[in-house]
């Protein structure tokens, strides 16, 4: 099968989110990265798709050029990835998706709810594929949970307990080092600073894993460095449409720990438990049982679970690997074929809302304001 031409915006030299994408398209043989925008400083971006391997002419300044430039190509790219910053996340994804290109576009999609609801209308009337990046889904373990769930082994879901909450802007005397003062700057970030960079991560997994949608936020945001606008850590509650129950922590003063996405299903029957830290297992408590460990790569999982895992039982996988999960079913996809499940732009304005809708209830005191975006009630 002739591989697919990939095209990257952003994730230039240096970048955090860049390598695992790169990793990710091409682990499988289904992508080859033909074109790239891959930096602010057009040089840079140009010099370093270069060595990555793309042609000359296809080593764009900006994103831009890059539209114009793919856009009379017969062989133009089939998917393009948007790893930029947020503010231009909506701008750049309305362009390629108006331009007739699928688009896999970074978390969290744009910047407002209705920069979200126009997004989803654009996807569907073009009939382009508008993916976002929650990659922590496409996680085997992740799959399993949510496998187990809808075979009804823990029984209904009353709680979920989720969290990502680590500590590296905690250090109030960094607090003005442009790499972290952005994140809390409204006219950077929007309305929302650790809720929108990592609780949304933990938001849509429950959602994923419960098989349901949230319905009504409760949120109480701080900001525990005095000198930033937007919070630095995040408590929410919120209910689902089927009921579930759900608690939501998210904070970046959480000194010790590290990356700190952990989340937690209780269901009337059993109780299970992951963390990002250590994606190869789930813990699973059987009502009046003891707890199981399940591992990655062990017989009797899912077809989910054993269709992505990569590597033998107990060898580590990780991160790029889960991205990769996300780019194997957008290939399919692409290509016409069956596909399992990745994370759409519907996902993406679900986040958005959950986002408007927090802050609000922030903003009033904690009160309970109805989640969904006007597009999806
Ligand atoms: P970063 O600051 O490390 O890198 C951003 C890259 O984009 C740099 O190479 C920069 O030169 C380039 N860039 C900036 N503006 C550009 C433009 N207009 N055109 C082309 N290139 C441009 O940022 P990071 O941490 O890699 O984040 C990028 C995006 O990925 C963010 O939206 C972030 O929320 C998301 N992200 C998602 C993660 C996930 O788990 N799904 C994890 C980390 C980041």
């Amino acid at each position: 099968m002739t591989r697919l031409n990939w095209g990257m915006i952003g994730g230039g030299e240096g970048s955090q989110i860049g390598p695992a994408h790169r990793m990710g398209a091409q682990a499988d043989g289904n992508f080859v990265l033909a074109a790239g925008a891959l930096d602010h400083d057009a040089q840079r971006g140009r010099d370093y798709a270069q060595r990555l391997g793309v042609a000359a002419d296809r080593a764009y300044g900006n994103w831009q050029e890059m539209l114009a430039g793919e856009k009379g190509r017969d062989d133009r790219i089939d998917l393009v990835t948007v790893a930029t910053p947020n503010s231009t996340h909506f701008e750049i994804t309305k362009s390629f998706l108006e331009a007739g290109f699928n688009v896999l576009c970074e978390k969290p999609m744009t910047m407002t709810v209705e920069e979200g609801e126009e997004i989803v209308k654009i996807a569907k009337s073009s009939g382009k594929i508008c993916a976002v990046n929650y990659c922590y889904s496409a996680y085997p373990m992740v799959r399993e949970m949510r496998q187990m769930v809808a075979n009804g082994e823990i029984g209904k879901v009353r709680v979920i307990v989720a969290n990502f909450s680590h500590g590296h802007h905690g250090d109030a005397g960094d607090a003005d080092n442009p790499r972290v003062r952005w994140r809390y700057d409204p006219a950077m970030a929007g309305v929302s600073g650790q809720f929108a960079d990592c609780g949304i991560h933990a938001m849509h997994m429950a959602s994923f894993i419960a098989g349901d949608e949230v319905k009504e936020v409760s949120a109480d945001f701080a900001s525990t460095i005095a000198s930033r606008e937007l919070e630095d850590d995040a408590m929410v509650n919120f209910r689902m449409e089927g009921g579930t129950v759900g608690r939501l922590w998210t904070s970046s003063v959480a000194i010790g720990r590290q990356h700190g996405f952990e989340i937690q299903v209780f269901g009337e029957t059993g109780g299970l438990r992951w963390h990002a830290e250590q994606p190869n297992q789930v813990y699973y408590t059987p009502l009046g049982g003891r707890t199981q460990i399940m591992e990655k790569g062990e017989g009797g999982l899912s077809d989910e679970a054993g269709r992505l895992s990569r590597v033998a039982i107990a060898h580590p996988e990780g991160f790029p690997m889960a991205v990769a999960n996300i780019y194997v079913d957008l290939a399919a996809a692409i290509r016409g074929q069956a596909h399992g499940a990745f994370p759409t732009a519907t996902d993406g304005l679900r986040s958005m809302a959950a986002v408007h809708y927090c802050v609000e209830s922030a903003r009033s005191g904690g009160a309970w304001v109805d989640a969904r975006p006007a597009l999806l009630r």
